[in-house]
């Protein structure tokens, strides 16, 4: 990456902003149900601390749409973060004004400061200049390592690059060495498994591996949409009907580009969504009218890992069923040990299936777990991210 790296800059006695991504999954009680972002996190503050910087953290959690609300504050990570960095962190109850600006003038080499949700302000999602160079004043250097949020052109993660030299930091070095892997060249057979809810928030991805890989694998809720392009009737099950010619222009174009793309062959269906529904398994032409399809079958899963066996690289975004209800978990979890077994280099990103891959004990073997779901689905579709874009070039013999 010819851009400005964190370990490109002189920091001794600096004061860095560090844009991060803890947007993490809270539970009702307020407690962190999954820290892998945090911990991704820690390497890049860790070499700042170590070579003398002061580190300013700024993050969003959640979508508080311009408000501050109580139930995303930051403050749930503070705890937490301190013992992952072996240092109390301090944190400021609003990401700009005077308290932040105090702490920040304070804050000493070594010690971490960690700004309020950045999405309490309306200015963040707008990337509004006055707002970014707010956030910008309270430090002498930037660093973006909130690979999961750099596809959002905010204030924090790219408005701030206006003000200050803006290097990339060691978790989005690294998320992009792996993800090129995939997206340039990738090793052959190369596998894409699409899975979750609905087609339209994966279009771009899926017409773009149907062009690049081998096999594209299409599970969870927006099968649905393509088994009812086939022809298929599916009950009542999630279906995105204003995007069925979608779903068959991405099955005419794997013809054309002589991309296997595997569908479901037997579901799983219940007659309601509800974790204590009862699960009967049916070939996709026998869906009951009044039933609608939760999970993939047996079948289904077999075809998918027979695929997976034989490929080199393999990409994993979505889940194939309603991963949260243990009754319809099945086809996800299997999918999770298969990629797990399989000799290919892999890739999983997206929340449902790092989490299918954490909670069936195999993340240790994934080749790399993408701490972005957006955004990795963007990178891979060849999207420039914004939060990248705007990143300092390198140059020779920087003293910045
Ligand atoms: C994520 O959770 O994928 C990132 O933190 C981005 O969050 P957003 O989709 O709310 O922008």
């Amino acid at each position: 990456m010819p851009v400005l790296q964190v370990t490109d800059l002189d920091v001794a006695g600096k004061k860095v902003y560090v844009r991060v991504d803890f947007n993490v999954p809270l539970a009702d009680d307020g407690t962190i149900t999954d820290d892998t972002r945090l911990r991704a996190a820690v390497p890049t503050v860790q070499w700042l601390r170590e070579h003398g910087a002061a580190v300013i953290l700024a993050a969003h959690l959640g979508r508080p749409k311009g408000k501050a609300v109580a139930a995303l504050s930051l403050q749930a990570v503070v705890a937490h973060l301190s013992e992952l960095l072996g240092t109390p962190v301090q944190f400021a109850t609003d990401c700009v004004g005077e308290e932040a600006k105090q702490k920040a003038a304070k804050l000493a080499a070594g010690e971490v400061l960690l700004l309020e949700n950045v999405r309490f302000h309306a200015e963040e999602t707008k990337n509004d200049p006055e707002f970014a160079k707010q956030l910008a004043d309270l430090a002498d250097l930037a660093v973006n390592d909130a690979f999961g949020v750099s596809h959002r052109a905010h204030a924090s993660v790219v408005g701030v690059s206006e003000y200050l030299p803006m290097a990339a930091g060691l978790l989005l070095h690294e998320e992009i060495e792996h993800l090129d892997k995939a997206a340039n060249d990738p090793k052959r057979p190369f596998v894409a498994i699409i899975g979750g809810a609905k087609v339209s928030d994966k279009i771009g991805v899926i017409q773009r591996f149907v062009e690049l890989a081998d096999t594209v694998i299409i599970g969870g809720g927006m099968a649905n949409t393509f088994l009812l392009a086939q022809g298929y009737e599916i009950g009542t099950s999630l279906v995105e009907k204003d995007k069925l010619d979608v779903a068959q222009a991405v099955i005419k174009a794997a013809a054309q580009h002589q991309t296997k793309l595997l569908l479901p062959t037997d579901v799983v269906v219940a007659p309601e969504f509800s974790a204590d529904a009862t699960p009967t398994i049916v070939p996709v032409a026998d869906v009951p009218v009044d039933q609608m399809i939760l999970d993939s079958g047996p079948d289904t899963v077999a075809a998918y890992e027979a695929a997976i066996r034989d490929a080199a690289t393999i990409v994993w975004n979505g889940p194939l069923g309603v991963f949260e209800f243990p009754a319809f978990a099945k086809g996800t979890q299997a999918l999770a040990h298969a990629v797990a077994q399989s000799d290919a280099y892999s890739i999983v990103g997206g929340g449902d299936s790092v989490a299918a891959v954490t909670q069936s004990g195999v993340a240790d073997q994934i080749s790399h777990i993408s701490t972005g779901g957006g955004a990795s689905l963007e990178y891979l579709e060849g999207k420039p991210l914004p939060g990248i874009a705007c990143l300092a070039q390198k140059k020779e013999g920087i003293d910045a």
